[in-house]
């Protein structure tokens, strides 16, 4: 059961201008880059509009081409999982899920997670924001028996597969003991994502050289992850993967809304996160969406400030300011959510993001004073996950930090956040805040859903479809047109050709 304080809220309150009490510079500015607040008003009931188109285009089955392509399944997919494993058990989606994931988990110390977009940051972010920062590095004593996880596939960099393999070759000469063995998941829809492919080709040669081409290991520690039909399934049949082994994304949903699809709960179960916490939580914001008043609907709230502040003042840059490091990786994992759903038509805003304090240390000055072109929104956490660091006091106090001692990292951490936003607030610069009560499988959910949900509204007040990446598509085909233009032959020394399984 959700409690209310376990609740994601997000409040904009110091992004609205002030009303002056005199005419003061200051003011005349915050009146200029905030947002009115009666600008918001007559929103309500063109959100109320979308909030009930959206809800509706959950049930239509042959969608009119305007709203093509049309890729909804998220929204209700949470609960679905849910309610599916309730009644079906071990038969269900999530049953399979687990089966899988307790097999990798038990049986390998290593797992690589391959896939490019949203294949590679849904588990990214799942395992970042929940996980231990230094999890790969812990004896497997204190990683509760959780194998390591890496993520390869989301690029075409040479060295960086070379390395991991070279480390791979380095750590696992038995395939016979479980500290050595390791396995890998392939995620990829269309099954015909360059990046995602070549990276299968190598791991896939690699796995069957230790294992053995014909060892029963190779099937059982190859995770193919995809969709209905395609390039992917096919290769792994003809490999010899079985149906119940292979993991399915709907068609329904595409690939940065699909976290909650086994793209993202498939790494999450390998290292053993809680994957019904987080499915109740993301439940949980989407009926926050589609029951609640404005007021207490952080998604409305959310994709009505940015859209205002993008469109009507002109903020070409969105900040997500990102107050703990375990959060930044849905930073860059909203970065493509806005950039995929919002940047058609030559419209969209620029997303990034920024960990605080680090980057206040490089960015802090463009931000405080460069272009009137950025509205910040800040992601905060009111409870650290650890006991607090204190400062404590010291014999030597040339550092003077005595006058302090009795404070801890979360007291630091919370007078930079009032420093930095005041300072925002004195400079006319935007922000606003999404509070998070504590990183947890529960609030991580709604935290995904709510930005999924928000940027589909957001892109239907733009009038721009949220789904499909159009632009993409081009540099995929122009990619491989190019390559097969082009010699067939290698740049620089080669390493043992990939033989497949
Ligand atoms: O959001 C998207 O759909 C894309 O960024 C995809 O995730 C990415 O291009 C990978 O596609 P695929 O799953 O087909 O390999």
């Amino acid at each position: 059961m959700q409690l209310p304080d376990e609740n994601i809220e997000y409040d904009y309150r110091r992004l609205l201008a002030p009303i002056p009490d005199a005419w003061t510079p200051l003011a005349e500015l915050q009146a200029k880059h905030f947002l009115a607040p009666d600008k918001l008003d007559p929103m309500r009931t063109k959100l109320n509009a979308i909030r009930g188109q959206i809800a509706s285009e959950r049930e239509l089955q042959n969608p009119p081409a305007k709203l093509q392509p049309l890729q909804v399944g998220y929204i209700d997919l949470p609960q679905k999982l849910l309610d599916q494993f309730r009644r079906r058990g071990e038969q269900s989606e999530l049953g399979k899920l687990n089966r899988i994931a307790t097999r990798i988990r038990e049986n390998v110390d290593r797992f690589i997670v391959l896939g490019i977009g949203g294949n590679h940051l849904a588990g990214r972010v799942l395992f970042e924001a929940l996980g231990h920062n230094h999890h790969n590095e812990m004896p497997a004593k204190m990683r509760m028996g959780r194998p390591r996880l890496y993520f390869e596939g989301n690029n075409l960099d040479n060295d960086s597969v070379q390395e991991l393999i070279e480390l791979l070759d380095h750590n696992c000469v038995d395939p016979d003991l479980p500290e050595e063995r390791w396995g890998f998941a392939v995620i990829s829809k269309s099954g015909d994502t360059l990046e995602t492919a070549a990276a299968f080709r190598a791991f896939r040669a690699e796995a069957s050289r230790f294992y053995g081409p014909k060892s029963e290991w190779l099937r059982k520690m190859i995770v193919p992850v995809t969709g209905i039909k395609g390039k992917l399934r096919e290769l792994a049949k003809a490999d010899g993967i079985a149906d119940e082994d292979i993991l399915t994304i709907p068609d329904d949903i595409g690939g940065r809304y699909s976290v909650f699809t086994p793209v993202g709960l498939l790494p999450a179960a390998v290292v053993g996160l809680d994957v019904r916490a987080l499915l109740l939580g993301a439940s949980a914001m989407t009926k926050r969406f589609l029951e609640e008043p404005f007021e207490r609907n952080p998604v409305l709230q959310f994709a009505a400030v940015n859209y205002l502040m993008t469109d009507e003042h002109g903020m070409s840059t969105r900040v997500m300011n990102v107050w703990n490091r375990k959060l930044e990786a849905v930073g860059h994992w909203y970065d493509q959510l806005v950039a995929e759903s919002l940047g058609k038509s030559g419209r969209g805003p620029l997303p990034v993001t920024a960990v605080c304090s680090r980057d206040i240390h490089s960015r802090g000055q463009l931000h405080q004073e460069g272009p009137r072109d950025k509205v910040f929104n800040n992601l905060i956490v009111r409870q650290s996950k650890q006991p607090p660091v204190m400062i404590g006091m010291s014999d030597r106090n040339e550092d003077e930090l005595n006058a302090i001692s009795r404070k801890g990292y979360p007291d630091l951490l919370e007078a930079a956040f009032r420093g930095v936003n005041e300072a925002y607030y004195d400079g006319a610069r935007p922000a606003a805040d999404i509070v998070m009560p504590n990183i947890s499988e529960h609030t991580v959910g709604q935290l995904l859903q709510m930005l999924m949900l928000a940027t589909a509204v957001e892109a239907r007040l733009c009038g721009t479809n949220p789904y499909g990446q159009p632009g993409l598509e081009t540099y995929k085909s122009n990619l491989m047109r190019i390559l097969r233009a082009s010699p067939n032959l290698p740049k620089g020394e080669v390493r043992d050709a990939a033989k497949g399984m």
